[in-house]
């Protein structure tokens, strides 16, 4: 019989195809809203070809994402470029492959830009990313719309770089571009940001300037917690609180880069028990992933729900496991492999008794989980999976 080698992602396609209807049946509710998928999230090409048929456009950071995107099969007018360091390959390739635009964070990357595009003999559309001074409720490592970031251009700088823009013979300004953080859940700093882009296309029309497109960038947040109780995030009042707040000129086109709220769901992260350690005060499950697979636990002290999938002999991800008896919970620390002290998912969860061999699911890794894997220890890179489509090894 065929196994499969943990540790392992593993993918709820059809979970990901359900998270696609609702999010186009209510992006489908507005005129010009269109939903650009951060491909940074997850580039796992199972799971772009899903989100391709579902008509998504593509948000990229890099010419390797850009490849990525259209092997997959994005056509090239529905990507868009970010990043603060673009290099002259990956706008070349941008060019080449005639993106929508880009989005540009600095003059002397608009520069660049114009400069490569006259070469080309073309005209590059591009966006400002203009950093709004809007603070969103989320890990100070994930926030990225405040003054001091290094993303974006002052807000204050606004309309000296859109006269730049539009004294430039290969650049198209079509509009502009904010974000102001990830795994936001309070639709407050998404209002807020709403707000700061009226006041700023409000200043603007009084410079007889009027925009094609906005592009709000991307940030809602999932329930690491209860994946199971939340499996598919709340599109509706995320899109809603946009409408309600954000004052859409006649024919203007609002873009949305959404990557974890997508793919978070979907993905789970497989390992093996390989040791139970007893420590003086705690006790260990080693397992066989670490933060080569999955690095939020360590890097942002992310928590992900852990299950124990080895007792009901089979797979059974989106339930609540119903064997357990509380009194036959233990507690561990859920530890990696890997020759660092922060290679720690958890502690103290508790878990059925467990023992070398048993399978634990490490949830909601479906977005920045394969995407940010490293070979630390000279590690292979994980294998995924799509759920249903091989018997488990027990
Ligand atoms: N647009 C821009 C300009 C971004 O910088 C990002 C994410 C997105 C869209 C997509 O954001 P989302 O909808 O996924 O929140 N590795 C971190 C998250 C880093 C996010 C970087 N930028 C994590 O694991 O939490």
């Amino acid at each position: 019989m065929q196994t499969r080698q943990t540790p392992y992602y593993l993918y709820d396609t059809e979970l990901l195809q359900r998270t696609l209807e609702v999010l186009n049946r209510e992006v489908q509710k507005y005129t010009n809203y269109e939903v650009h998928y951060a491909i940074k999230a997850n580039a796992n090409p199972l799971l772009l070809r899903i989100i391709n048929r579902a008509g998504l456009g593509i948000d990229c950071v890099s010419g390797g994402e850009i490849e990525a995107a259209i092997k997959a099969g994005f056509p090239s007018s529905k990507i868009v470029f970010a990043g603060v360091g673009k290099s002259d390959w990956e706008i070349r390739t941008a060019l080449h492959n005639d993106i929508y635009c880009f989005n540009v964070e600095s003059i002397p990357e608009l520069e660049v830009i114009n400069e490569l595009a006259g070469r080309m003999n073309k005209r590059a559309g591009i966006c400002f990313r203009i950093n709004p001074d809007v603070g969103a409720h989320t890990h100070a490592n994930i926030t990225t719309g405040l003054a001091e970031n290094k993303f974006g251009i002052a807000l204050e700088d606004t309309l000296s770089v859109i006269r730049i823009a539009q004294s430039m013979e290969h650049i198209r300004l079509r509009g502009l571009h904010f974000h102001i953080g990830s795994q936001i859940l309070e639709m407050d700093d998404f209002r807020d940001l709403a707000l700061r882009i009226n006041e700023i296309q409000d200043f603007l029309q009084g410079e007889g300037i009027t925009l094609d497109d906005i592009n709000v960038g991307g940030g809602l947040g999932v329930d690491y917690d209860n994946p199971n109780v939340h499996p598919i995030p709340n599109f509706r009042d995320y899109f809603a609180t946009f409408h309600t707040h954000l004052r859409q000129r006649p024919g203007q086109r609002i873009h949305f880069e959404l990557g974890r709220a997508i793919v978070a769901q979907c993905g789970s992260l497989i390992t093996r028990v390989l040791y139970i350690k007893q420590g003086t005060d705690r006790q260990f499950a080693i397992v066989d992933a670490g933060m080569t697979e999955l690095i939020r636990p360590a890097l942002y002290g992310a928590h992900h729900k852990i299950e124990s999938i080895s007792a009901s002999n089979q797979l059974q991800l989106n339930q609540e496991l119903p064997f357990l008896a509380t009194e036959e919970l233990q507690t561990y620390d859920v530890v990696g492999p890997i020759c660092e002290s922060s290679d720690i998912f958890d502690h103290d969860v508790r878990l059925p008794r467990l023992q070398r061999g048993d399978l634990l699911a490490i949830r909601s890794a479906g977005a920045y989980g394969e995407t940010m894997a490293s070979q630390y220890n000279l590690r292979p890179l994980p294998k995924s999976y799509e759920l249903g489509t091989l018997p488990e090894e027990q």
